[in-house]
């Protein structure tokens, strides 16, 4: 008999009536094949099955022309072969490497699908906010496309002072409204400049702005880092070379920009920064006359959202055209207007996002 044709039938005989998922190949431990004569050493370490393994071996090799089926057990686990190989090298972990940002407790980037959702905005003001509940902030805008951050602290005209640390750049972060900012704005000549960032020029200075800045004698306690939209390169760059506490993700309440916050979560879920939650921006418009709510954008899905990947909604701030005007003028309404609705919705954010932080 052929060694191939006897094992492939023992294959085949599952022992699911006696609650096993195995087959008898699998408790094979010894097999000799001697003409039309088969010994087996099967593996059943309780001898209440052998009577069954026995007949359910003789019946399966008789049927393919065995005559003489003899069966032994062992109640053993198969001998090593050999020395295990070595595992093979692991695929090298693009984590591995992360490292904290200096002197700062909490690091949050503020992130978004799509641009003029809100997202610097909400970056500013939840730093104002957090500045006013009496925490040391920084605020990091990393939007390398479209770095709106100085205009919106009213710290465009702001002078970056450099020193040298050994062999690097430190750049001293400059305050506005009492939080230390730095933005890749303050490094181009002129608000126009346009700036074509290619792969190792972005990686350098994203690695300088997140390692290489002076933010104070004092440490901070929360850095707010403003990225630009998408899920692009500098999202994957700052989940490989920073651990980070957490993103919050801004989205307005229509449906095709909650598909993108969708993509968001998940690019966060493969960076392995944890989505603390989701801020919903121009969620509803107060006519300044009746003080009606509308919900311009229809009936928001975030919370739906939320749920299904596993995150909330830290807060909704409302349409008010305040928000922009303060935006221009260089101070977040948080700071300017603090009895208005959207202020007092960042506010609400800020502290959910602290408690959020608490759960970690
Ligand atoms: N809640 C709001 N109410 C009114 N205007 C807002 C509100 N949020 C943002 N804006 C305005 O919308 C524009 C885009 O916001 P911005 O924060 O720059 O978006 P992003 O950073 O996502 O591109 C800005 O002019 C800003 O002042
Ligand atoms: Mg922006």
């Amino acid at each position: 008999m052929a060694l191939q044709g006897v094992i492939d039938a023992l294959k085949k005989t599952t022992l699911e009536e006696i609650g096993i998922n195995f087959s008898l190949a699998d408790i094979l431990r010894d097999i000799k094949i001697e003409g039309e004569n088969v010994q087996l050493v099967l593996f059943s370490p309780s001898d209440k099955y052998h009577q069954f393994l026995k007949e359910k071996a003789e019946n399966t090799l008789k049927a393919i022309g065995a005559n003489e089926v003899k069966v032994q057990f062992t109640d053993q686990p198969p001998a090593q072969r050999q020395q295990a190989p070595p595992p093979p090298p692991q695929p090298e972990n693009p984590f591995e490497n992360r490292r904290r940002i200096p002197k700062v407790k909490k690091a949050i980037a503020v992130s978004s699908g799509k641009g003029g959702v809100g997202k610097s905005t909400v970056a500013v003001n939840l730093a104002a906010a957090l500045k006013k509940m009496g925490y040391n902030v920084g605020y990091l805008d990393a939007d390398m496309y479209g770095p709106s951050g100085p205009t919106m602290l009213g710290a465009k005209d702001k002078q970056v002072m450099a020193k040298r640390v050994g062999d690097r750049e430190v750049l001293i972060a400059p305050e506005a409204h009492g939080i230390k900012v730095m933005s890749i704005g303050f490094l181009l000549p002129s608000e126009d400049t346009p700036v074509i960032w290619r792969g190792p020029v972005l990686f350098k200075a994203l690695n300088q702005f997140l390692f290489d800045v002076d933010w104070g004698d004092e440490e901070l306690d929360f850095l707010i880092i403003d990225l630009p939209p998408g899920t692009g390169d500098v999202q994957i760059t700052l989940g490989q070379v920073a651990e980070l506490d957490g993103a919050v993700i801004v989205t307005t309440p229509q449906d095709v920009a909650l598909i993108d916050v969708k993509k968001g979560i998940q690019m966060f879920n493969e960076v392995m920064i944890p989505v603390l939650g989701i801020v919903e921006n121009m969620s509803y418009f107060v006519c300044p006359d009746s003080g009606k709510k509308y919900e311009i954008f229809g009936k928001s899905k975030t919370e739906e959202v939320a749920k299904k990947y596993g995150t909330e909604v830290l807060g909704k701030i409302p349409i008010e055209p305040k928000v922009a005007e303060f935006s221009d003028l260089g101070v977040p309404i948080v700071l300017a207007k603090e009895d208005s609705e959207s202020a007092k919705a960042f506010m609400q954010i800020a502290e959910n996002l602290i408690r959020k932080l608490s759960q970690q």
